[in-house]
């Protein structure tokens, strides 16, 4: 083995600036976080390329002079922390004194700033291979950071960046909810020449809700609002019986840290149980306003992570603000759980794809009870004379029999079959199942095809699909069927698009909602337990018509005993 050796300094500053800032997004994260902790209520970042090339923050907080702006880019130089006593009681959102420094040795960084005091304001311009260069500048009270070509001397990082779209998503969502902790705070996120979001300062954390999540958000949400001891928990959350079918939607934060918790977590699903169908998660924008010195937040090195004191008691202080919640809420009833659940639990199961959504159908149980969107009730219980599912044939057919003989059922015809006539019974009810995006999904469009989705946006509006102009050749994507995820929406709906082109006038409604039923129905080849044969052959029995699917094939054959028997030989008796 070779003798130890003490690294360089540059080199060890590599690979401390690579535990801090893994892609764009810590950058942006930390240079936010920063912005907030100066004070600021207005922030503006503008990237290129997701933050590849640029990464640009400039807030109007307290801003620096010029011996702490050259002081800032010394690793654990901060002006939060003094003493160790103060790291149990950090306010702030940072503490280690690392952000800066980690940035400047990944990248090149100029950072302008005025603490507002009438000297001049600070330039300073580094590379991390050279002196840095300190000049007068111009710049109101307040700082900005420029961060430019991140991991330009670690190759290896750098060739192992998420696309541009990823590493925006992922920037727009902590944005997104840094912003809800920060309701007075105006944020503004533009990549390249596109304005991602722009929202002004708030009154109020419901109106920033209004801004970030959508206008219907204060319909579905529950105001929170519980105090125990010192600590209190407000904020909002979902107004049983809706829910979603994921858990994505849950922000939790501590003294206005945005956390991920596993205690807080676990204590907003209970209390939600029996409140919300089987399948469903509250959506959830929690805050916990906590004595410094009952949370621990140094530990994780993205302080992303908490530990409390007293568990319990946290615990115990969600489930109470949501007991009163929905208690106080008028016509809001804990759901009874129903008896047939074991029932349920077998029909109602997922056809999850990576990333797909629940297929609504799978959801409706045997009973007919009403679930998830609420959307596709069962018909009423019957005599529904069904053949008997008997196994399935290359993970495509469905075998089944009946007194009359054998039916092969074709799993994917019989599904959409089913879809397909579930979507315009609800079509018709005008209770397309929707779901929304927060951010809305931008996407251009070439000139004809541009026609062709304006002209035809209110047909795809009642298929589910909220499609609106923009300006130029630019469309947004706001809403689309819940069947699907956010990832397919746009390509299912530029595939119907570019169907709809090919086809006449009589295409139509449902044209598109046999598309989607298509979409989202079984594949051939997918391999199907017993009992979700079961459910799907029984929808498909007491449809009036099963004979053909939505394109017109035909979705079962049948061998009658008849012929079964001739071909056996067996004298007919
Ligand atoms: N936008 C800003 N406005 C005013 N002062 C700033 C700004 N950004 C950084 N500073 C000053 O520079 C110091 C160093 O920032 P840096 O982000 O490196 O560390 P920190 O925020 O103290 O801790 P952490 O590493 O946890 O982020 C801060 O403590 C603060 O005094
Ligand atoms: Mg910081």
């Amino acid at each position: 083995m070779s003798p130890v050796v003490v690294l360089a300094p540059d080199v060890s500053r590599k690979i401390a600036a690579g535990e801090v800032i893994e892609r764009p997004f810590s950058v942006v994260k930390e240079l936010v976080e920063n912005s907030l902790d100066a004070g600021a209520d207005s922030v503006r970042i503008e990237l290129e390329r997701g933050g590849r090339s640029l990464i640009r923050v400039a807030d109007n907080g307290c801003g620096m002079s010029r011996a702490d702006a050259l002081l800032c880019f010394e690793r654990h130089s901060t002006s939060k922390l003094r003493t160790e006593e103060d790291l149990e009681r950090i306010a702030t959102l940072g503490f280690r004194g690392e952000a800066l420094p980690s940035i400047a040795a990944v990248s090149l960084l100029t950072l302008k700033t005025s603490d507002g005091t009438g000297a001049a304001a600070t330039m300073i311009a580094r590379r991390p291979d050279a002196e840095p260069e300190v000049r007068d500048a111009a710049h109101p009270r307040g700082t900005s950071v420029e961060v430019r070509d991140l991991f330009f001397n670690l190759p290896a990082r750098r060739k192992f960046l998420r696309s541009e779209a990823s590493e925006l998503n992922l920037i727009a969502r902590f944005v997104r909810t840094i912003a809800l902790a920060f309701p007075e705070v105006g944020f503004a996120l533009v990549n390249g020449r596109r304005e991602i979001l722009s929202w002004p300062r708030a009154g109020s954390l419901r109106d920033r809700l209004f801004q970030a999540q959508g206008g219907d958000a204060s319909d579905r949400l529950l105001e929170m609002d519980a105090t125990r001891g010192e600590s209190r928990l407000t904020g909002f959350a979902s107004r049983p019986p809706l829910g979603r079918s994921d858990k994505a939607e849950q922000h939790f934060f501590v003294n206005r840290r945005p956390v991920k918790d596993r205690v807080l977590q676990a204590a907003l699903n209970q209390s939600y149980r029996g409140l919300l169908e089987k399948g469903l998660h509250p959506e959830a924008f929690l805050f916990l306003s906590i004595p410094y010195g009952e949370v621990d937040v140094n530990v994780h090195p993205a302080k992303s992570e908490v530990r409390f004191l007293d568990s319990q008691a946290v615990f115990r202080l969600v489930a109470q603000a949501v007991e009163r919640a929905v208690l106080g809420s008028a016509g809001v009833k804990p759901l009874e759980l129903p008896a047939e659940a074991a029932v349920t639990e077998a029909g109602a199961f997922s056809v999850r794809e990576p990333g797909r959504a629940e297929t609504d159908f799978w959801r409706v149980s045997p009973g007919g009870r009403r679930d998830a969107g609420l959307l596709f009730p069962g018909r009423p219980d019957g005599p529904v004379a069904r053949p008997r599912v008997l196994g399935q044939l290359r993970d495509t057919y469905i075998v089944a029999a009946d007194e009359e003989g054998l039916q092969v059922i074709d799993q994917h015809n019989a599904h959409e079959k089913v879809l397909f006539e579930q979507f315009k019974e609800a079509r018709a009810a005008g209770k397309m199942p929707r779901r929304q995006v927060l951010l809305p999904i931008l996407f251009d469009l070439p000139p004809d095809r541009a026609l062709q989705a304006e002209e035809n946006a209110p047909l795809f509006e009642e298929a589910g699909f909220r499609v609106e102009f923009l300006g130029g050749r630019t469309f947004s994507l706001k809403e689309f069927p819940d069947i699907m995820s956010v990832e397919e929406a746009l390509s299912a709906f530029l595939s119907l698009l570019e169907e709809r082109e090919g086809r006449g006038a009589d295409w139509k409604q449902d044209g598109i909602l046999a598309s989607l039923a298509c979409r989202a129905a079984v594949k051939a080849g997918q391999p199907l337990s017993v009992e979700k044969m079961e459910v799907l052959v029984e929808a498909l029995f007491r449809l009036p018509h099963h004979a053909l699917c939505p394109h017109g094939r035909p979705i079962l054959v049948r061998l009658d005993v008849a012929q079964i028997e001739r071909g056996l030989k067996r004298p007919p008796n």
